[in-house]
């Protein structure tokens, strides 16, 4: 894991794993890139998403066994674990996105800034929008790249030109995407090429302004250039997002994220900084994984 030192104009990273960072945006005022700019990594983490004695089951099967961790804001968290271990189903269970499944129940709770996201007054839309969410095939809508970014606005009833248009310009800004699409913002999405639109969903999710962003193996189906771009993303978006991110590739994980939960068999085996889970784990199935001996 890369250490990082921030100024107020650039980002200096001291470890060339993750490459030359794209200058995506340029601070929109002094006072503003201040407050965008989060502490170094090193700062105390702030619990914002909290999971106590989670279990999830499909019908009769359980898929998760007694989950609690905390996962910290403005940081990256990934999940690791072989396929089958879960993963999917509790970044599904931060948004409620496993709602949509017949038959499935939970025990336990998960907490978003102190409130339940079980609650029965809570409104689901309204989570989704807070919890962004970045799947592994990339799924634009088959519309204009314009519309693919406001479709949460005009949901909303959003329709002042002005007002979508100054998003556009900022969610395709933050997504690292405006340099190569501004000048087509009204032809199809699905003409982009993968990288773009995995980046443009990441746009549209941003365009919510959500606190936090869930990504399951964001970068499964991209090429290693198109990956590298995903890895550079993700580093600036945890200025003004908490991620999770699932994914299988362990380089990934030790490149992008502050902190892994690695998971097997649906149980939460080890929850670490990053750099220390990758350098010395402290269970043997944690050990094993990383050094890939199964898996
Ligand atoms: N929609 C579903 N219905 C029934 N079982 C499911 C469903 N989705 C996942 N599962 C089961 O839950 C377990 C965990 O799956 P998943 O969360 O997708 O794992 P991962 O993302 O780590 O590969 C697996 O045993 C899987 O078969
Ligand atoms: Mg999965």
């Amino acid at each position: 894991m890369p250490s990082q030192l921030y100024n107020d104009e650039e980002i200096t990273m001291t470890d060339t794993q993750i490459g030359s960072h794209i200058n995506a945006e340029a601070p929109r005022s002094k006072a503003q890139a201040h407050d965008a700019f989060p502490k170094a990594d090193t700062s105390p983490d702030i619990a914002l998403i909290q999971a106590r004695n989670f279990n999830f089951f499909y019908g009769k099967q359980q898929a998760l066994f007694d989950i609690s961790l905390d996962i910290p804001e403005r940081k990256v968290t990934a999940f690791i674990g072989p396929s089958g271990c879960g993963k999917s189903t509790i970044l599904r269970s931060i948004n409620r996105m496993n709602d949509l499944i017949e038959g499935v129940s939970h025990g336990g709770d998960i907490t978003i800034g102190g409130t339940s996201i079980y609650d029965p007054q809570l409104e689901v839309i309204g989570l989704r929008r807070r919890v962004g969410m970045v799947f592994q095939k990339s799924n634009p809508f088959p519309k204009s790249i314009y519309e693919n970014v406001v479709y949460g606005l005009r949901v909303a009833g959003e329709n002042r030109k002005a007002r979508l248009d100054e998003v556009v310009e900022q969610s395709l800004k933050s997504s690292a995407l405006w340099d190569e699409v501004k000048d087509r913002l009204q032809e199809s999405a699905l003409a982009l090429s993968g990288g773009q639109m995995q980046r443009l969903c990441i746009a549209r999710a941003i365009a919510n302004e959500p606190d936090v962003l869930l990504m399951d193996e964001p970068c499964s189906a991209l090429d290693p250039i198109a990956t590298a771009k995903i890895e550079e993303l993700i580093y600036q978006l945890k200025r003004d997002f908490t991620i999770v991110i699932v994914t299988h590739n362990m380089q990934q994980a030790a490149r992008v994220s502050d902190k892994t939960a690695f998971f097997y068999l649906g149980k939460l085996i080890e929850f670490n900084n990053t750099k220390a889970m990758f350098i010395s784990p402290t269970k043997k199935q944690t050990e094993d994984y990383i050094t890939g001996r199964f898996g």
